[in-house]
């Protein structure tokens, strides 16, 4: 057996239908995937464990076979993808006046981000710089070098549940992984499907349709305004198939997967069209509201979709009217040759991708907290 390799790192989307892992390596600045698998998910339900030791066995068995194609029982860093009931978004503001001119370093930045609370019984988790101003008179995304009096940092934070996320790392833990950063699978799967010139559009939605959860981020001036999920998938429409036409789950998913608008009439598949829709019409109108309820400010001026569920037709047609705005269905781009690239893959190809682009692989970073492991990722991007 060879020794442990610094420059591997897992990324494991745990998805309802699927729990899909990818090693990357980054050797000599050359980056590459290394082993892509997915196993069938058993113990997840709308994006969050509700069955560990499952789970457990089931990452145990995804890693065995990572080791023995390896030839290497290796200790990883682990990016993890978050979804469900378990998070939540917040924008945080935080300013710092300064006695004297201050040259702006990183250190600056990573004090100013040891300055983001806790929220009772959620721990950040993850955080996406959104802009800094600088004496009250200018915003930037990058200060880096600049003096200043004043700096007000604003953040997009994500914070899990604390018992969930102690839970989580023991979990990873047990399988000897470090995780050192967990990604909503909104955020993780944009990092496959979007390219440079997507984030120049001034709001924009990415939507990532599974099979038990959607996913959702806006972007605003290319970073994250809004990260959320419905508890709602294809997986939904499936069942509600079953139950209204009385036929078991494997007909109903088939009959979803065939089924074409009716040109002519035709009873039966009218009446199959109307619970597609008024489900999928759901899981639109549900982020639809959500944003809108914010602000009318929310609403995007494009929207990409990914994940497998997006494949339904409908979905593209739905965002369409009810959004009123352009949508595209994005597969993730090619990251290596060879490589496994399907709408289901976004999330778990987007976490390796911001892991590889990212210094997680630094090995820089105190363990004890992960918000301290962003500092150098964060300053080299903001997504
Ligand atoms: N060809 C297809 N057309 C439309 N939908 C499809 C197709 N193939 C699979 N699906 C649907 O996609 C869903 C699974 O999507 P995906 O693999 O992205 O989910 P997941 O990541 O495992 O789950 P989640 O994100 O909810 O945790 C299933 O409900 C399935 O019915
Ligand atoms: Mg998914």
């Amino acid at each position: 057996m060879s020794d442990i390799k610094e420059s591997n790192i897992l990324a494991v989307d745990l998805g309802s239908s699927f729990i899909r892992i990818v090693v990357g390596k980054d050797q000599l600045s050359n980056k590459a995937i290394a082993h892509f698998i997915s196993l069938p998910s058993y113990g997840i339900k709308n994006g969050t464990i509700y069955d560990f030791e499952q789970v457990r066995s089931i990452l145990n068995a995804g890693l065995k076979s990572i080791y023995q194609r390896e030839g290497s029982n290796f200790k990883e860093k682990c990016i993890l993808n978050l979804s469900g009931k378990v998070y939540i978004s917040k924008n945080i503001k935080i300013e710092q006046k300064y006695s004297k001119e201050t040259q702006i370093r990183t250190k600056t930045i990573n004090d100013l981000l040891l300055n983001i609370s806790e929220e009772k019984d959620y721990t950040p988790v993850h955080i996406c710089k959104r802009s800094f101003l600088v004496d009250n008179s200018f915003e930037t995304l990058n200060p880096s070098g600049m003096f200043c009096k004043s700096l007000q940092a604003n953040f997009h934070v994500i914070y899990m549940l604390s018992t969930y996320y102690k839970t989580l790392k023991e979990l990873f833990s047990s399988l000897h992984l470090d995780l050192v950063d967990i990604l909503p699978s909104s955020i993780a799967s944009a990092n496959a499907i979007l390219k440079d010139n997507d984030y120049l559009i001034p709001k924009f939605l990415v939507v990532d349709i599974g099979a038990l959860t959607t996913d959702f981020v806006l972007y605003s001036s290319g970073v994250p305004e809004f990260t959320s999920t419905v508890l709602l998938g294809s997986e939904n429409i499936t069942r509600d198939i079953s139950f209204g036409l009385k036929v078991n789950r494997d007909e109903a998913e088939k009959l979803k997967l065939d089924f074409s608008e009716p040109e002519d009439h035709d009873d039966f598949k009218s009446f199959l069209k109307n619970i597609i829709y008024s489900r999928s019409e759901d899981i639109v109108l549900y982020i639809y509201d959500k944003l809108k309820k914010i602000s009318d400010n929310m609403i995007p001026l494009r929207i990409y979709l990914t994940g497998q569920g997006s494949k339904l037709f409908v979905f593209k047609k739905l965002f369409e009217e009810i959004f009123e705005c352009p949508v595209e269905v994005r597969r993730p781009f090619t990251f290596s040759i060879n490589e496994k690239r399907d709408y289901e893959h976004s999330t778990v190809l987007g976490l390796i991708n911001y892991a590889l682009n990212n210094t997680i692989l630094s090995n820089k970073y105190d363990n004890q907290n992960l918000i301290k492991k962003f500092f150098e990722i964060f300053l080299k991007r903001g997504r």
